[in-house]
């Protein structure tokens, strides 16, 4: 019997990297998880991945910056598992490289909606279920470009730095109904999303030197994480950020 058991979670951008690495460690630990992202293609081999491997799972295409996709998602996860026991807001979007003067309106905007605002939609789409269920998590992937300047990803960072104002509001507004509300910082992971930043082996030899661990994270050693956050052993846990980063943040950057 697993402190997971029968609990239902839904994880957006879950067909690949960290969001896939979670859904596996929760399925293994006894959890139903909604595998989620724009293409139901991607989801169903996900889904199925985790149910060859003894896990319960279900595939809803969902692209976070659509509030009636987000609206179904919760539908359809009431409709296949009955409850919902958390969400990882783990999707996002970063369509920019480059300084702040090279970032437009419409970036900016499509960056701050999927990152931020989608964020709080789903939230609150979730929380009657998250309440019926009587002890809700939500856990947002937010990032240490959050919490550092950079020259390179610096909207994206806006972004999530604002995902953890926002972790520190729901707690705030959801705390009374027993949902608990925390972020994950990852430093860099080997994922698609850090290709271009992974592609330039120099810059991944000084992250590397720069990490008190000596290399670079895996898509496991976040899901080691969000499983702690949504499980009752974080249960005192809220409105707080758990940086995941190797130690790199301890050298005051890269
Ligand atoms: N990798 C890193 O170095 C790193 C570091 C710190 C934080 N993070 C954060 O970790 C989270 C996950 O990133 P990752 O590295 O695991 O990325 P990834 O391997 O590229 O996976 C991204 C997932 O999100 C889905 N997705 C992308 N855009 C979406 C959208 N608009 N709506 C719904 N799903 C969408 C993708 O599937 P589809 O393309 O099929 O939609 C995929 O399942 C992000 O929040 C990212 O900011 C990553």
């Amino acid at each position: 019997m697993s402190a997971l058991d029968d609990k239902v979670f839904i994880i957006t951008g879950s067909s690949r990297g960290i969001g896939l690495a979670a859904a596996r460690k929760l399925a293994g630990r006894g959890a139903a998880v909604v595998i989620s992202s724009r293409k139901q293609e991607a989801c169903d081999e996900a889904a199925r991945a985790i149910e060859e491997e003894g896990g319960k799972a279900a595939a809803i295409a969902c692209h976070i910056g659509k509030e009636d996709q987000l609206a179904d998602l919760v539908e359809k996860t009431i409709a296949r598992f009955g409850r919902i026991d958390g969400v990882v807001m783990n999707a996002a979007s970063n369509p920019v490289y480059g300084p702040s003067e090279v970032v437009d309106q419409e970036a900016f905007s499509m960056i701050m909606r999927n990152n931020v605002f989608s964020a709080m939609r789903l939230a609150h789409l979730a929380r009657p279920h998250l309440e019926a269920a009587g002890e809700g998590s939500l856990v947002f992937v937010s990032s240490i470009a959050g919490l550092l300047g950079n020259r390179l990803i610096g909207a994206y960072g806006i972004s999530k730095a604002a995902q953890l104002q926002l972790v520190r509001n729901l707690a705030l507004e959801l705390g009374a109904s027993g949902i608990r509300v925390n972020a994950v910082a990852p430093g860099l992971v080997r994922t698609d999303f850090a290709q271009a930043l992974l592609d330039n082996p120099d810059r991944v030899r000084t992250m590397e030197q720069a990490t008190p661990l000596g290399r670079l994270a895996e898509p496991e050693d976040i899901a080691g994480v969000i499983a702690f956050l949504v499980s009752p052993d974080s249960g005192w846990v809220n409105g707080q950020v758990i940086v995941a980063d190797g130690g790199i943040t301890t050298t005051g950057g890269f």
